[in-house]
């Protein structure tokens, strides 16, 4: 499979800490990777290197065949192609969920409002909340924010999808109809690395499992091999603690 996100022996540092520990791995075009670890372990961090949101110290991300530039216009279409999700629902809170989905592809993309409008309101259609178009954040509940949040990154025909704990800020009875739309995307052939402990997710939408700890990959299976036969002690423990909590 043809590599979209290959990251070769990253390094990032926070001062005297090491949180990013030779990182290599890649992400094939519409391959769904979760990573999975325990807090503090690094999963924010990698997705922000990837976003360049952090730069790194040392080692290599590249993206579609190119490498993350520093900073400049570069950047920014680079970025543009990664959409990301964050844990809290980061919509602009004085803009209506329609004005939330086309101000970046109007801004970064340069479209036409009308078709802005018009491609906008078929994500949120898509996402199941179109009759939501012309709220404010505030009005909706937490799982329907966090699918404008979702329709937003789709806007920009991202490459790739980086979901960073979508739904662990949610309350129970709506982390499905957030986990549905993600399973949706994955199924379309959408490239994802999603931040999860859901293991439901896992098991039904993604090819592999990275599990981190302590700033390194520690383990790359399949969920099936993941849940069901983890080699490590440190996954070992780790999943013995998200499941019986
Ligand atoms: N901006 C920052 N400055 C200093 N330390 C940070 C910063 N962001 C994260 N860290 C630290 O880096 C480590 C990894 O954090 P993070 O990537 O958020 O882990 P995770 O998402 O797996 O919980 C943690 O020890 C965290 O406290
Ligand atoms: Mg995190």
């Amino acid at each position: 499979m043809e590599p979209l996100v290959v990251l070769d022996s990253v390094n990032k540092h926070f001062g005297e800490l090491h949180v990013l520990k030779d990182i290599s791995t890649t992400v094939a075009k519409g391959e769904v990777v979760v990573v999975i670890g325990p807090s503090g372990s690094g999963k924010s961090t990698l997705c922000r290197a990837i976003n360049r949101l952090e730069t790194i110290d040392s080692g290599t991300i590249t993206i579609d065949g190119k490498r993350l530039p520093e900073e400049g216009s570069g950047l920014a279409k680079l970025r543009a192609d990664v959409g990301m999700v964050f844990q809290a629902f980061n919509l602009f809170a004085h803009k209506t969920v329609l004005d939330n989905v086309t101000l970046g592809p109007m801004k970064v993309r340069k479209l036409g409002k009308a078709e802005a409008r018009k491609r906008a309101m078929e994500l949120l259609d898509r996402v199941g909340v179109a009759n939501q178009a012309q709220k404010m954040p505030a009005q909706l509940s937490g799982g329907q924010q966090q699918r404008v949040a979702i329709a937003r990154a789709l806007a920009m025909d991202p490459k790739v999808m980086l979901l960073d704990e979508p739904t662990s800020a949610l309350d129970p009875e709506m982390i499905n109809e957030v986990l549905d739309v993600m399973v949706g995307l994955a199924k379309d052939g959408m490239t994802m690395v999603v931040v999860t402990h859901e293991m439901g997710f896992a098991r039904k939408a993604a090819n592999r499992v990275l599990f981190m700890d302590q700033g390194m990959i520690v383990e790359e299976a399949t969920p099936e091999q993941f849940f069901t036969a983890p080699k490590s002690d440190r996954a070992k423990d780790f999943l013995s603690k998200i499941l019986t909590h």
